[in-house]
């Protein structure tokens, strides 16, 4: 083996043994062998905080919110209301700026697609995207240009997927009314500079849309100094619950969108034909929410926070580079993203000869090793890559190099199988 800065996880600062002990299902083996998981850009694991979090609302509060003049609907409302403002100071947002609670990042994209896009687009305008984007950022934008007569447009993107931004000024121009972009692809981890695009957008006029499902668990995030208009991002993947997620968004635009769910508890006043609603946020969180989601997802911010985001991305970037270090030593690997690492998060997507993407999961499986296959929702990028699919490694603050020796053990007895 060739000599290499391989990473070691005690320069993080991160005790990793006492972290991976919070965490219940790494307890677990697969397949009668060591658990590796590296699926985490699909969901993460979660601490027993957060478990116990979603398990004491059920049995210490069970009431719902803004609507019991008891003890225990008091408390699980000001709980709720406490934790809307732990997830604005966990991304930066100041007074300008609200969260709204949604199912996760794909709800919060509807939500914008159908309350603003579709309010305030229309024949002749523009919505920029980019072919790297996650479905859940395109699907809905392809949607809403057919519902107004919009156009879509993309920046264009270079075969190694990062974006060509010094063509930033040819697609965003005055008929641009929004850009919708990710700040983390879920395919090689490639993180496009935000700032440049938001500037360019802001400079036509246009609003952003930052999709950070991929980022915000990975990476500190501050929307006001990014000053992005709209941010979206799921619990699941920062070692929340499922069912819960995240828009944040500025209030000057948040007033003039229409709520995407109508019903209850989002209305002050209501007659035969008409209803006035609730100020923000309340207007776009009708119905009962995923209250215990939302007090587990709080409690995630506190395990996030207390190790903090800077440390953990610094992990994650040291497993990726010990991953694409050992990844070199093997024959027969092609791996797709930007070879600068320094614009990738923990994400590491490859295909391994000529082996079906899901026989060698499968494989890999057998070894306990967890990985996405397939096109990952991104199928677009595919197209760019030239691939039907990959075989998709992703890491989190609690995986070792262990779990990257386990994959590469992997490949190696694929090479068996296979020939
Ligand atoms: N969006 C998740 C992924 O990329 C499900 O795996």
């Amino acid at each position: 083996m060739k000599q290499s800065t391989f990473y070691s996880p005690s320069s993080s600062g991160l005790d990793l043994s006492e972290l991976r002990a919070q965490f219940p299902i790494l307890k677990r083996s697969m397949r009668g062998k060591r658990f590796s998981y590296l699926d985490n850009s699909a969901t993460s694991l979660k601490p027993e905080m957060v478990i116990a979090a979603e398990q004491r609302y059920y049995t210490e509060l069970s009431a719902n919110i803004h609507r019991g003049v008891y003890e225990f609907s008091e408390q699980a409302t000001v709980e709720y209301d406490q934790a809307r403002e732990k997830l604005a100071r966990f991304v930066g947002a100041g007074r300008n700026g609200s969260i709204i609670f949604t199912k996760g990042t794909t709800e919060s994209v509807n939500l914008v697609a159908y309350g603003w896009a579709r309010k305030f687009l229309g024949p002749g305008d523009e919505l920029v995207t980019t072919e790297i984007e996650h479905h859940a950022n395109l699907v809905p934008w392809q949607e809403a240009c057919k519902a107004t007569g919009a156009s879509l447009r993309f920046i264009p993107v270079d075969p190694d997927g990062s974006l060509r931004l010094d063509e930033l000024d040819e697609v965003i121009t005055e008929r641009t009314k929004l850009v919708a972009v990710t700040a983390m692809s879920n395919v090689t981890g490639y993180m496009p500079d935000l700032s440049r695009i938001i500037e360019a957008a802001h400079a036509q006029g246009a609003l952003v849309l930052v999709d950070g499902a991929q980022y915000v668990s990975h990476h500190p995030v501050n929307v006001s100094s990014l000053d992005c208009d709209f941010l979206v991002f799921s619990g699941h993947k920062m070692c929340g619950p499922t069912g819960v997620g995240v828009l944040y968004a500025k209030n000057e635009i948040l007033e003039q969108m229409d709520p995407l769910i109508y019903g209850g508890d989002m209305v002050t006043k209501v007659r035969r034909d008409q209803a006035v609603y609730k100020p923000l946020p309340d207007k776009f969180e009708g119905g009962t929410p995923n209250i215990a989601g939302v007090l587990a997802l709080s409690a995630a911010v506190d395990f996030l926070s207390e190790i903090g985001m800077q440390r953990i991305a610094e992990h994650e970037h040291g497993l990726l580079e010990y991953m694409v270090e050992r990844a070199e030593l093997v024959d027969d690997l092609v791996s797709y993203g930007p070879t600068e690492l320094g614009v990738r998060g923990g994400i590491f997507s490859f295909n391994y000869g000529d082996v079906h993407p899901h026989d060698a999961g499968a494989l890999l499986d057998q070894e306990g090793v967890a990985v996405r296959t397939g096109f990952h929702c991104a199928q677009p990028l595919m197209r760019v890559f030239g691939v039907t699919g990959t075989v998709r490694a992703s890491v989190y603050l609690y995986n070792t190099t262990d779990d990257i020796d386990a994959l590469i053990d992997g490949l190696k007895r694929i090479k068996d199988v296979f020939g």
